[in-house]
């Protein structure tokens, strides 16, 4: 079965298409590698064996999108992760984060009811849910406006996939993604950081492996138990996961509507001083932080009710926060 992922270049992208091609699939990728290289692309190739057919387009230009889907018979389901994602950087730049972001996903929304693409799996993110008092976060619980272009991107993104549901004969997920972290456990591929790390398990990397000096907690004094903020990270090789199911269940036809969306977390709040503590514990190192000023944008705390995933989709986090940091560990040794 054939699948055409957009931005497998990427973090998520790439470690997607490994679940996939473990499950058999197909891949068709296109990526412009404008934030990436084709490194993941040729590590996953020699690492399993098998072949991905990569396009270097870019999404915003549709008419060479369009003569991927001509050349490209019987794609089954589409994947569209391609999109910026530095949540400062899109409040410095906007109108580029909306034109790389949207142009290109009207674009695949537009080939997708042209050639009658059945099935579509969106990549969203928690952000939508914004400062949210309500915890748990179910997929239910309203969005609030975005904290920033990036945010705003997913959640216009996310609207304009239901608009185009409620006309359309295909099917559509949005996966709202919580904090995908580590790396795949062989470490034949990882995040690679575009510029200077600003997420916090890439700067705890950095930190350990000397490459910054030390790590800024921002913030001690939010109403958490220990009162750094609170956020649900996931391991990318479960988020991956969750795509190749997100498609089995459109493929299968389990779906109660033709627009569903889904919470991929792993139902755990996990501190920014446990996430150190874990890291020590993990690589058995100490790792150089202080106590900062709280960083503008940040949520106090936000982590999922999974339950609807594990429910329909059948998805089930395999992965510890130990696994999680040993892994980006690994990962970002061999990066050095
Ligand atoms: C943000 C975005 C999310 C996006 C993700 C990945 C929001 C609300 N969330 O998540 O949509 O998918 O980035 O790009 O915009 N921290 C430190 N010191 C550091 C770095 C981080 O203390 O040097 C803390 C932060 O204050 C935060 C936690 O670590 O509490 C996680 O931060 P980060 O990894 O940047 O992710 P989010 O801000 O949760």
């Amino acid at each position: 079965m054939k699948i055409l992922v957009t931005g497998g270049c990427g973090y998520i992208g790439a470690h997607t298409i490994i679940d996939l091609l473990e499950n058999d699939y197909e891949i068709v990728n296109i990526d412009n590698n404008s934030r990436s290289t084709t490194q993941h692309i040729n590590a996953i190739e020699n690492q399993f064996g098998k072949k991905i057919k990569n396009y270097t387009i870019d999404l915003c230009d549709k008419a060479a999108v369009k003569s991927v889907f001509e050349q490209e018979k019987n794609i089954e389901g589409i994947i569209h992760f391609a999109a910026f994602k530095a949540v400062g950087e899109s409040v410095q730049i906007p109108l580029e984060y909306y034109r790389n972001n949207l142009v290109s996903q009207i674009n695949l929304l537009e080939l997708v009811e042209e050639f009658g693409i059945k099935n579509f799996v969106f990549s969203s993110s928690c952000s939508v849910y914004g400062n949210t008092t309500e915890l748990p976060v179910t997929e239910l619980t309203p969005r609030q406006e975005a904290e920033s272009p990036y945010g705003n991107s997913k959640r216009i993104g996310e609207d304009m996939i239901r608009d185009v549901a409620k006309v359309s004969k295909n099917n559509f997920i949005a996966l709202r993604y919580f904090n995908p972290i580590g790396a795949h456990p062989t470490a034949c591929i990882g995040e690679i950081p575009y510029g200077p790390p600003q997420n916090l398990q890439p700067v705890i990397m950095e930190t350990a492996l000397g490459k910054r000096q030390l790590l800024k907690v921002f913030g001690n004094d939010y109403p958490t138990r220990d009162g750094s903020c609170i956020r649900d990270y996931v391991h990318v090789m479960d988020v991956a996961h969750a795509h190749t199911l997100a498609l089995k269940y459109l493929v299968e036809n389990k779906n109660e509507d033709n627009y569903e969306v889904f919470n991929i977390g792993s139902g755990d709040g996990v501190s920014v001083l446990e996430m150190i503590n874990a890291f020590e514990k993990t690589a058995n190192q100490k790792l150089n932080y202080e106590i900062a000023e709280r960083r503008a944008g940040d949520v106090v705390a936000v982590y999922a009710d999974n339950a609807k995933t594990r429910k329909s989709l059948g998805w089930e986090p395999q992965y510890s926060l130990d696994d999680m940091m040993l892994s980006a560990w690994e990962w970002n040794k061999k990066l050095t």
